[in-house]
């Protein structure tokens, strides 16, 4: 491993998502083990712009592995989207000594990541963590395994009330345009439909669906929707079917926020710790402009250019296979 790179500055922006301490803990570790220096920028890019910098140790990162959100903090800042800005925020780097970067979060951080490359060559890898699995050159992202068993836990309680009750619920769940979320937990605890933004549904066909499983002695149900889908918000869809079965009882809950909480699962801290170790590998190797992932279980870097013009898709069968599941 050729080693250039003295000083490294890493970031937490975006969505917080579980996992993203399991991340910063394995950049700095890393670092520490190649002798490099680590800073942490507090806030995204917003510290960068504010010069909010931490010198980080192994014992900065002591006890955070189990830990939700991200201890560096993450924030949205549109600024950086306008090179004015990204200028100064070079200039703190520099004036702080910084020679590489590592962002952990989404593809919008990913955006932001890939300017700083291409306007000034400033070597930048990426590490991807959204909840919503919908980025491009990775089977997974940090945060969306606990993401999905914390909605699967959920809605296993969920279920209860609505057997109890006779009673159908509507159970939205977060992803933004992307329905792994929903198609995952609407597998794994057995909804009776789920509704996904890459596929079009009508409301006739939903609501014939639901009366089969009424005629088949359904007394309550499950229906999961992702934010972002064709037919609306889960209130929405619940409306819209009240209104054609009135004799329905049916209830909304929207999991929400409660999906990017928590303490990362097993997956997501060993994912993070991976990706972590990758990425301060890729910059000493002379690597930037990149994302690093995993792809059929091997480690892979994909520029940004890529991740963030293409999307990871959903497999579109696995919609077919919960409707056959469900009924
Ligand atoms: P995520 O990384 O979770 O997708 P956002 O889309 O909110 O989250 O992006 C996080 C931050 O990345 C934004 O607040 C902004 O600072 C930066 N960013 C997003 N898009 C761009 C862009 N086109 N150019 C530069 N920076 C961007
Ligand atoms: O990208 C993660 C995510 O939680 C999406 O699933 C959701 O659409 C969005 O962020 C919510 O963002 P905010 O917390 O800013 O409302």
């Amino acid at each position: 491993m050729k080693k250039t790179i003295q000083k490294i500055g890493v970031l937490t922006s975006g969505g917080d998502a579980p996992g993203m301490n399991a991340a910063i803990r394995a950049v700095v570790r890393t670092a520490m083990f190649y002798k490099l220096e680590v800073v942490g920028i507090r806030r995204g890019y917003k510290g960068m712009l504010e010069k909010d910098f931490v010198p980080m140790q192994s014992q900065s990162v002591s006890k955070i592995l189990a830990l939700g959100g991200t201890i560096l903090q993450t924030s949205r800042c549109p600024e950086f989207k306008e090179l004015e800005f990204r200028r100064q925020a070079l200039a703190n780097l520099q004036e702080e000594g910084i020679d590489a970067l590592v962002v952990i979060g989404g593809d919008g951080s990913f955006r932001g990541a890939n300017d700083i490359w291409k306007d000034f060559g400033f070597p930048v890898v990426g590490i991807p963590a959204t909840i919503d699995n919908d980025i491009f050159g990775t089977d997974f992202t940090i945060g969306f395994d606990t993401a999905i068993n914390t909605a699967m836990e959920a809605i296993d309680k969920i279920r209860d009330t609505a057997h109890s009750h006779d009673m159908v619920f509507f159970v939205e769940v977060m992803g933004r345009d992307a329905g792994f979320i929903a198609l995952n937990t609407g597998i794994a605890t057995g909804a009776e439909v789920t509704l996904v933004p890459e596929i079009q549904n009508d409301m006739d066909s939903l609501c014939n669906y639901l009366q089969i499983g009424r005629r088949k002695n359904k007394t309550s149900g499950i229906i999961v929707v992702a934010e972002g889908g064709h037919l609306g918000s889960a209130a929405e869809v619940a409306a819209q079917v009240k209104e054609r079965i009135p004799n329905y009882e049916t209830r909304v809950t929207t999991l929400g926020h409660i999906q990017r909480g928590g303490s990362p699962s097993c997956n997501d801290r060993v994912l993070a710790s991976i990706y972590g170790y990758e990425a301060v590998g890729a910059l000493l190797d002379g690597r930037s402009g990149v994302m690093v992932g995993r792809v059929n279980a091997k480690t892979v870097f994909t520029p940004f250019d890529e991740a963030i013009s293409k999307h990871n898709q959903i497999d579109r069968s696995w919609y077919e296979i919960t409707k056959i599941l469900s009924v």
